[in-house]
């Protein structure tokens, strides 16, 4: 009696456990609004009540324990392996990250804006690749994401390229020239919230923020998408466009990079 008891609680847990970690994240890796459901809301929520901590603290925790201080490629992989075999997490991902290594590559930029810093994995990605003496600014509005990024950038070695200020971009942008001494962006990664990816553009540009050749880079033009951006740049005779197609960080869910070239 007691012996079918516990072996039906066992393997009623042993059920449960497949279906949380392998069974229901291979189901909801090809739809959008579930993968979502699923990873940004009942696994953080569940994993922050069970171990009292951030995803951001868990991550952090992961580049701690598996990449090597002053190896940038050695975060990037370690975070990609925890979102990949732990917790999924918004960063730009491995796949998307690959196309943006090569935007950065071909452009060379010297002077860089990130719209959204999070845990500072794309900034990693971007300031590992930039040339000696070149700035990159990411922006921050979050505090608890933001002191977990500058150890996630420093862990990287990258603290004297990067700049992360904390606060909101439409406060922050208007500033640049005058507070943190750039007068033009050649290359800007919006990755911070979708419904901020238009005004702030316009703002960019009243601000005088964008020369001939700076390149907007948009990361989730399709999941969780940005619209009213995208047929903005599309139609502008002040941008040339180019979609890059992918998918959503860490699943099949299509999603894609939006490259603008401002055309002045
Ligand atoms: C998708 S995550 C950024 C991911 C990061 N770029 C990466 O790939 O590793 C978006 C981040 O933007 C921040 N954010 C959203 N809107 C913002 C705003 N208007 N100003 C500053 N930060 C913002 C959020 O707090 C969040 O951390």
């Amino acid at each position: 009696m007691w012996h079918a008891l516990i072996y039906s609680c066992a393997g009623g847990a042993a059920v449960l456990y497949a279906l949380y970690r392998w069974v229901i994240p291979a189901a909801v890796q090809y739809h959008a609004g579930l993968a979502l459901l699923w990873h940004d809301y009942f696994v953080e929520r569940l994993l922050d009540t069970l171990t009292q901590s951030t995803r951001p603290q868990r991550l952090l925790g992961a580049v701690k324990k598996n990449a090597t201080r002053g190896d940038p490629r050695s975060v990037v992989k370690a975070i990609d392996q925890f979102c990949r075999q732990k917790e999924w997490a918004m960063n730009v991902g491995d796949e998307k990250g690959c196309i943006l290594d090569s935007v950065v590559s071909e452009l060379n930029p010297a002077t860089v804006l990130e719209l959204g810093t999070y845990c500072g994995y794309s900034t990693v990605r971007i300031a590992s690749m930039l040339p000696p003496h070149a700035k990159l600014i990411t922006l921050e509005f979050n505090p608890d994401y933001a002191a977990v990024a500058r150890q996630v950038i420093a862990w990287a070695g990258l603290e004297d390229k990067v700049q992360l200020v904390e606060g909101a971009s439409g406060d922050l942008i208007p500033k640049m020239s005058e507070q943190f001494e750039v007068e033009t962006f050649d290359l800007v990664f919006l990755d911070h919230w979708k419904d901020r990816y238009l005004p702030d553009t316009k703002l960019m540009e009243e601000c005088g923020l964008l020369k001939k050749g700076s390149v907007l880079l948009a990361d989730n033009v399709i999941c969780p998408g940005t619209p009213e951006y995208l047929e903005y740049v599309r139609a502008s005779p002040r941008y040339e466009s180019q979609y890059f197609r992918s998918h959503l960080e860490y699943t099949k869910v299509e999603d894609g990079l939006e490259k603008s070239v401002f055309l002045g």
